[in-house]
């Protein structure tokens, strides 16, 4: 567990970062109906729990950059006897303040009162409009009337900064405390492949092994990080395939894209793997490419590089190889150089993790792409798919989707990667489904 002292340094560290005169917002994430009274379960607000470790709605932090230390207030809900009988401890302000290391906390019922008195004499605003049209209005609002009203006697503020150049460029570099949180969803997402490939055979449908997912990262303390993707044969085709309920069949590939949630930071794993235990002969000559432009990427990832070369590593091996088995038609420089690979080589090769599965940073800085460099962690993803209708391919291949998905940490020793717990390799996939 990250402890209340590191979420005060890193509240700390973001009011260094913006300066004196500003003041940070950031609000909890609401709760979701998903139908009548029904919610969603819970799921806080990545940048809110980055610097809090508040798992409420109905909350809101304003930070107060000062010359020294600054002040880091929390608005919340009180305690109510009667709303914990049916949902459980609250936090209230007393635990705010005891619990949390803030120096307020007010009732959140007080906020539109207190707030705009926060904000007098503040030159800048640090908040990320777009999440909530409500309090964006009130925001705003404010500022206009303070620029009517108050113009001669306040200093008010008149910009709304985003929080991508500060928080996020935090976020963006893992401490270990969040590298051992990263490992262990890392560790559980990888013994769910386990055992995904251990249980599978034909007969079973993608909805048992969906079941056997939820059923390793719950018992060992973890959500899933996302919807997992269990598509069998064509279904591996489909990018954002989540219905997952369609019998796998003899002779099919199963690709499965599953990554645990542990203490709110997330894993990404995806495998492909025969349903029978198994590759054919045309499923393994792909699978090596992908593998290959796998590795090749892995390899890339050291403090140094730029980001897009990750990438560009891959898709050059994995061009390599299309042309090698005739599914694409071109020289390699042409293919390339007109993007041909992007007819099954559809999507990027990875992006940064961490709180979001697709985590906060920028990728590029001034029109470059970004250096990578140690603290960093993203995915390697390579994957190639060939829908059903490449009728350019050779049948064997048609409704075949490969990809094999790690996170790497980037370290001074080179990659770390975190999901090693899982194999990949062809005799390692086969040896381990016939056990
Ligand atoms: N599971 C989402 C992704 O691989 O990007
Ligand atoms: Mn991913
Ligand atoms: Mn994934």
């Amino acid at each position: 567990m990250i402890k209340q002292k590191e979420f005060a340094k890193r509240r700390l560290q973001l009011m260094d970062m913006v300066g004196e005169g500003a003041v940070t917002i950031i609000r909890a994430a609401s709760e979701k109906i998903r139908n009548n009274d029904a919610h969603y379960p819970y799921r806080q607000d990545s940048d809110f729990l980055y610097l809090s470790g508040f798992q409420e709605p109905e909350a809101m932090m304003v930070l107060l950059s000062g010359e020294n230390e600054g002040q880091s207030i929390l608005f919340c809900r009180e305690r109510d006897r009667y709303y914990e009988l049916w949902n459980g401890p609250m936090a209230g302000t007393r635990g705010a303040l005891e619990d949390y290391g803030f120096d307020q906390a007010w009732p959140v019922s007080e906020m539109k009162r207190r707030l705009p008195k926060l904000l007098h004499d503040r030159d800048r605003i640090y908040y990320d409009l777009g999440k909530d049209s409500e309090f964006d209005q009130l925001l705003i609002g404010w500022m206009n009337e303070f620029r009517s009203k108050t113009r001669k006697k306040f200093h008010t503020p008149d910009e709304i900064t985003a929080l991508d150049n500060n928080l996020h460029e935090l976020r963006l570099f893992k401490s270990r405390t969040e590298i051992t949180a990263m490992k262990k969803a890392a560790r559980v997402a990888a013994s769910a492949h386990r055992r995904a490939m251990r249980i599978c055979k034909p007969g079973l449908t993608e909805a048992d092994i969906h079941a056997e997912l939820l059923h390793t990262f719950t018992s060992n303390q973890c959500e899933s990080a996302y919807v997992p993707i269990v598509g069998g044969g064509a279904n591996a085709c489909i990018l954002h395939y989540i219905r997952n309920r369609d019998p796998l069949n003899d002779g099919d590939l199963l690709l499965i894209d599953a990554g645990a949630e542990y203490d709110g930071y997330a894993s990404d794993i995806t495998r492909t793997f025969p349903v029978n235990g198994k590759y054919t002969g045309a499923q393994k000559e792909l699978y090596e490419v992908v593998l290959a432009a796998q590795l090749a990427a892995i390899e890339a990832v050291r403090p140094g590089t730029p980001w897009e070369h990750v990438h560009e590593v891959a898709v050059r091996v994995a061009t390599e190889g299309m042309i090698e088995l005739g599914i694409l038609k071109s020289s390699l420089d042409e293919a390339l150089e007109d993007e041909h690979f992007k007819e099954f080589y559809v999507h990027n090769t990875g992006h940064w993790l961490g709180l979001d599965v697709h985590d906060v940073g920028e990728y590029e800085i001034d029109g470059h792409s970004r250096v990578l460099e140690a603290g960093m962690v993203l995915t390697v993803e390579p994957g190639i798919y060939i829908p059903p209708s490449a009728t350019s391919v050779a049948e064997d291949w048609r409704g075949v989707g490969i990809r094999i998905e790690d996170d790497v940490a980037v370290t001074r020793d080179g990659p770390d990667v975190l999901t090693s717990d899982v194999c990949k390799t062809i005799n390692e996939v086969e040896a381990l489904m016939a056990e």
